[in-house]
Formats: C-alpha cells, sequence, structure tokens
C-alpha cells in the first residue's frame, strides 16, 4: 500500500468510528478535529509496522484510528487557552474557538474514552490476549507516565531558569509528549502482527528515536515554517519561551541533531532488518521540510 492508499483508508474508518450520537455537540466537536486533514504519521506507523512484520493490516485499522483520535486529543488540549493557547491547527480554527473551551475540554476526554472502546469493539479478529496487551500499550503512553508526563515538564519548563539539566530535561519532555505516541502506534502494530519480544523491541527503539527527530523537526519548523505550510500559528515557542531543541542549541546545531537521529533511526532499521519504502518516504520527507 502506498502512502496515500493507507491515508484515504484510515480517513474512511475515522469517519465510520465516530457517529454523530446525542448529544451531538459532543459528537460534533470530537469528530471536528479527528477529521481534518492530518498527516495521519501515527495511525500509518501501525498499520505500516504490521505488514513489515508479517501481520494483516486490517487487524489493526481499528487501533490505528484509536491512536489517531488519542493523538486528536492531545492536539485539542494542548491548545486550550491554558495550555498552548493556539487559534489554528491544521489549517483551521481550533476546537476551543468552534465550540468553546468547555466543549474542547470534554471532547479530548471523550475521545480519551471513545478510543479504547473503538479497539474493544471492532477489532472482532484478535485474541482476547493479544486485545489487553494493546489496551494496556494504550493506558501506558496515554497517561500520567506518557503523553501526560511529556505535557506536564512541556509546561513546567516554560520560562523557567531554575532547571538543573535543561539538556535532560528537554530530551524527557520530548520523549514523553511526542514519542509516546510513536512507541504506541508501532508497538501495537507489531503485537498485533505477533512480533517476537526482539522485533517489538527493535520497532519500539526505532520509534523512540523517530518520534524524538519528529518533535526536534517540530521545534524548528515552529521558528522556519509558514502557516501555508504547517496549518497552524507558528513563532509561538520563542514567545512562550518554550524548552525547545531551537531555543536550547539554536537552529543550526538543531538541525544537525535531527540529522544525527534520522542516520540513527536508518541505522536501527538496517540492523534490524526493518524494511519500509513508506517509512524511508516519511524520513524523506520532513527532512527536506526542515531544510536539511
Ligand atoms: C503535531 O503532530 C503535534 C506534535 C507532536 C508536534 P503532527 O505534526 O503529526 O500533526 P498532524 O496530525 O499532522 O496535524
Ligand atoms: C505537541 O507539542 C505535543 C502534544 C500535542 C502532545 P507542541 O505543542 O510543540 O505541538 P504543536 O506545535 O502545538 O503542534
Ligand atoms: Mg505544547
Ligand atoms: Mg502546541
Ligand atoms: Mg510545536
Amino acid at each position: 500500500m502506498q502512502m496515500n492508499d493507507y491515508i484515504e483508508l484510515i480517513d474512511h474508518k475515522l469517519d465510520e468510528f465516530i457517529p454523530i450520537e446525542y448529544p451531538q455537540t459532543i459528537f460534533n466537536s470530537m469528530k471536528y478535529t479527528v477529521t481534518l486533514p492530518g498527516k495521519r504519521l501515527r495511525p500509518i506507523l501501525c498499520l505500516e509496522t504490521c505488514r513489515m512484520l508479517g501481520g494483516e493490516v486490517n487487524d489493526a485499522i481499528p487501533t490505528a484510528c484509536a491512536i489517531e483520535m488519542l493523538h486528536a486529543q492531545t492536539l485539542i488540549h494542548d491548545d486550550l487557552p491554558c495550555m498552548d493557547n493556539d487559534d489554528y491547527r491544521r489549517g483551521k480554527l481550533t476546537n476551543h474557538k468552534i465550540f468553546g473551551e468547555a466543549i474542547a475540554v470534554l471532547a479530548g476526554d471523550a475521545l480519551l474514552t471513545w478510543a479504547p472502546q473503538v479497539i474493544v469493539k471492532h477489532s472482532k479478529n484478535l485474541e482476547p490476549s493479544i486485545l489487553i496487551r494493546i489496551l494496556n500499550e494504550y493506558f501506558k503512553f496515554a497517561g500520567a507516565n506518557g503523553v501526560i508526563a511529556g505535557q506536564v515538564v512541556d509546561i513546567e519548563s516554560e520560562n523557567n531558569q531554575d532547571i538543573e539539566d535543561k539538556e535532560k530535561t528537554l530530551e524527557y519532555l520530548h520523549l514523553h509528549k511526542t514519542s509516546d505516541l510513536f512507541q504506541l502506534a508501532m508497538r501495537s502494530g507489531a503485537i498485533i502482527a505477533g512480533a517476537s519480544d526482539e522485533k517489538i523491541e527493535a520497532v519500539t527503539e526505532f520509534a523512540k528515536t523517530f518520534g524524538l527527530a519528529f518533535q526536534v523537526a517540530d521545534d524548528i519548523l515552529d521558528e522556519i515554517s509558514t502557516f501555508e505550510q504547517m496549518g497552524k500559528t507558528l513563532g509561538k515557542d520563542k514567545l512562550e519561551g518554550k524548552l525547545t531543541y531551537v531555543s536550547l542549541y539554536g537552529l543550526e546545531e538543531a538541525k544537525c541533531k535531527l540529522s544525527c537521529l534520522f542516520e540513527k533511526c536508518h541505522g536501527i532499521m538496517e540492523k534490524q532488518n526493518l524494511k519500509s519504502e513508506i517509512i524511508v518516504d516519511m524520513i524523506k520527507k520532513i527532512k527536506k521540510r526542515a531544510g536539511i
């Protein structure tokens, strides 16, 4: 399958998995951010990992879509006035700008709890033991040791001169706020494929590095890209005093580090015999956008 085939499949299923029920406001709000055109990297990586490791792609579709719903939840909450206070996401007004803050908070909560139900309800082909492992991964990476940990440290690091080890703190927050969902995506794909523990570890290492690289690229793009390209307000990291790879190391060194991280990704793929043109293509596109 090509990248566009995956996107088409994911978009179709995302629409199907969120029907509009009563009270319509909450379903409209959930669906609004989920169905706006995102890059769908996490669900693609989930499906592609499953394929790469010999699994049946169709078996991973509910999980892949659930991870995209979880991602949308993190975006809705990340954009709230009490967090990053952003007005645009995916080229359109942010969820709270359309539905108001109260509904946006609830839409995030609703997606967080709807997504695992999608996995349970629609994964008819998965053995109960696999289902439990997937749900455990979901709750682990979505929770207080996962994305939330990263977001907390991100917020606490804003304009904070008292951090003892900024390098370590920055890596921690990027690994959690961003790498964790990539780990969730690829580990779930591997588990559904029935991969060995060794292969699961290999894709975990890849996802960790890829996720870190992805966030370093996002930090760079916040500095050098445009609204037209990214569909969100840029230049905000500097304005808000965020701890980023650009603020700590400067633009050029951040680009160098990004290059190294992607080299590491290729190294892991080669060493672990992970073959995917889609992933290679993904890396190429991100490098090009970040100007390396
Ligand atoms: C945005 O993720 C949040 C970050 C982790 C930087 P994406 O850049 O994948 O956003 P979409 O899904 O394409 O909108
Ligand atoms: C996003 O980090 C991380 C999550 C949403 C969990 P950012 O705050 O840098 O993402 P953007 O730049 O708003 O997309
Ligand atoms: Mg943020
Ligand atoms: Mg943000
Ligand atoms: Mg950003």
